[in-house]
């Protein structure tokens, strides 16, 4: 569900109906299989009914969500979800909600009273002590010191800042390179900005991976929010720019220097907007542009393309790519929107492309800075998102460790956690559906040939279960060299 503010992501509100119901069903049939594969439940007639506190539990939960006044034949959506959504209010730190972020916050509630316990050097393995110290580090508030440090340096010199950081802040158009900037920005920070770069499966031919260009994502949600003339979208807009002219302002920025620079920053990410190829041309025949670097080189002569890609690879990572060379393939997913990006940065002032990749940097951090940030920021997402209050910061901390070192984290929870019993059970279930799906293909199946059916099956018994965690994950030494690695 997602707040009434963001009604005008109507494809996205689109997804909620189908994606309830199909939580819906999924829990009623997985309840019912498990009931079923525990002999617990009877498909014959004859009544027989599971008092066990487990089945008294699951069925308990599954009244609480579903509305058994209204008929299902009538709004399936609302008999399927009245109940839980009237229990789950959105939470005010949240733009939506649902069963996962239900099951995630309560997981790490677990993860966070783990990581706190004090450090044991004789309990702990080696690995768990990182995460431990890890964890502390993040809850440690460094107010913008090293955001600070990277501003005061090459190619992240800000100049809206002037000299207001120290004289090593001061950002010179002679040494300013976007290349560079739009290179470091890509690669060191995994942020793209004017330019997203990757790589993928090629579409037409899915055994190999080919990389990709394509346009990147604005400082806003989506392009329409920089040319609607809606008092919506204008006040995105507005919001927008005080926001970054007090961001720039909390880090040194004189502030009139500030309203002044973030104008003409505001005013190029709107002429980006408009160059933005829309969602309803990106189709997958418009997007396939195959080509080699020399001819996108040729068709965009303005930016040093192999000069760009090599210097985002990070060749000591990947020493086999350092030879890229002009031959190289690459899918160009929308060369329109290139060619007019490179006409639009080719007139526009240096300093204010500066202002705005600088920006993008220092905006993609403010959830990682000090609370007198976090506070303006929620000022502006209050408009944008509709959230009211911010998320503790243990909870993002308990979040960066669990995506900084899944398997330690992971390790931590099954030991403590974890009921092996039921890791087993669901893979007998999941054999169960696998088995049920098989003998139906070959007892009640009569529209499929004979070939496409041995596929099928082939097909069904490829399907890896992935239940609670891999095993691995328990192997103290594989942990420990993994983060060595
Ligand atoms: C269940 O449906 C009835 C009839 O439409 C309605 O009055 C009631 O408020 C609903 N219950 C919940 C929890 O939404
Ligand atoms: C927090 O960080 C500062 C600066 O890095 C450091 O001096 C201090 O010891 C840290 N405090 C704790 C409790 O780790
Ligand atoms: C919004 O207003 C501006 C200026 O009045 C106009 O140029 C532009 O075409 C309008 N945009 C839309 C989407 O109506
Ligand atoms: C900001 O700069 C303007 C002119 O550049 C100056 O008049 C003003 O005093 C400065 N403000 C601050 C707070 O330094
Ligand atoms: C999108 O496609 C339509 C129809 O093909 C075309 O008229 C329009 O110019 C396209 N817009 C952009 C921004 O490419
Ligand atoms: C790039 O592709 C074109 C067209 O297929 C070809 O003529 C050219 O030789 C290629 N360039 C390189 C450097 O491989
Ligand atoms: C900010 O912190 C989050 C976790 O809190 C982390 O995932 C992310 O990488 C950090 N971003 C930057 C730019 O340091
Ligand atoms: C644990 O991992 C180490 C290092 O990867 C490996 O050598 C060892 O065989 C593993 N032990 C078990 C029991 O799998």
């Amino acid at each position: 569900r997602q707040r009434g503010g963001l009604e005008r992501k109507a494809n996205q509100t689109a997804l909620e109906l189908p994606w309830c119901v199909f939580v819906g069903g999924t829990l009623v049939l997985g309840t019912i299989l498990f009931l079923v594969s525990q002999g617990l439940l009877s498909l014959q007639a004859k009544q027989e009914y599971c008092l066990k506190p487990e089945c008294i539990e699951a069925a308990a939960a599954i009244l609480s969500k579903v509305n058994l006044s209204v008929d299902p034949c009538d709004n399936f959506f609302r008999f399927a979800c009245d109940g839980w959504i009237s229990d789950n209010p959105i939470p005010e730190d949240m733009p939506s909600y649902g069963v996962y972020p239900w099951l995630r916050h309560n997981v790490d509630l677990k993860l966070k009273e783990l990581l706190e316990k004090s450090i044991s050097r004789r309990r702990d393995t080696e690995a768990i002590q990182k995460a431990k110290i890890l964890y502390s580090s993040c809850m440690n508030e460094t107010d913008a010191r090293p955001l600070l440090h990277i501003l005061r340096h090459s190619p992240f010199r800000w100049p809206v800042l002037e000299s207001n950081i120290g004289p090593e802040g001061v950002w010179s158009e002679r040494k300013f390179s976007l290349l560079q900037t739009l290179a470091t920005f890509r690669g060191q920070y995994s942020n793209s900005v004017f330019i997203r770069l990757y790589v993928s499966p090629d579409d037409k031919s899915s055994n190999e991976h080919i990389l990709k260009l394509d346009q990147a994502t604005l400082s806003l949600a989506v392009r329409e929010d920089y040319l609607d003339n809606s008092t919506e979208a204008k006040s995105y807009r507005e919001a927008l720019y005080k926001f970054m002219v007090d961001t720039a302002v909390l880090l040194g920025a004189n502030s009139s220097r500030a309203e002044h620079d973030m104008k003409s920053v505001l005013r190029l990410e709107i002429k980006i907007a408009e160059i933005m190829i829309p969602h309803e041309n990106r189709t997958s025949e418009a997007m396939y542009n195959k080509m080699n670097i020399s001819e996108l080189s040729a068709m965009i002569p303005q930016f040093d393309w192999l000069g760009y890609i090599k210097k985002v690879i990070d060749t000591r990572l990947y020493p086999h790519l350092k030879d890229i060379s002009p031959s190289e393939n690459v899918v160009v997913r929308v060369p329109q929107y290139f060619k007019d990006l490179f006409r639009i940065l080719g007139s526009e002032r240096k300093k204010t492309i500066a202002n705005y990749l600088v920006w993008r940097m220092v905006y993609s951090r403010i959830p990682n800075l000090s609370r007198r940030f976090q506070y303006r920021w929620l000022e502006f997402s209050r408009v944008i998102q509709g959230t009211t209050i911010l998320l503790p910061q243990w909870d993002k901390c308990v979040n960066f460790i669990e995506s900084a070192l899944p398997y330690v984290v992971g390790k931590m929870f099954v030991d403590v956690h974890f009921r092996e019993d039921k890791k087993e059970m669901m893979e007998e279930l999941i054999e169960g559906v696998r088995w049920a799906f098989i003998d139906m293909l070959e007892k009640e199946n009569e529209w499929m040939d004979a070939g496409t059916k041995r596929k099928a099956k082939e097909k069904a018994r490829a399907v890896l279960a992935k239940v609670g965690y891999p095993d691995f994950i328990m192997n103290d030494t594989h942990v420990n060299e993994d983060l060595k690695a």
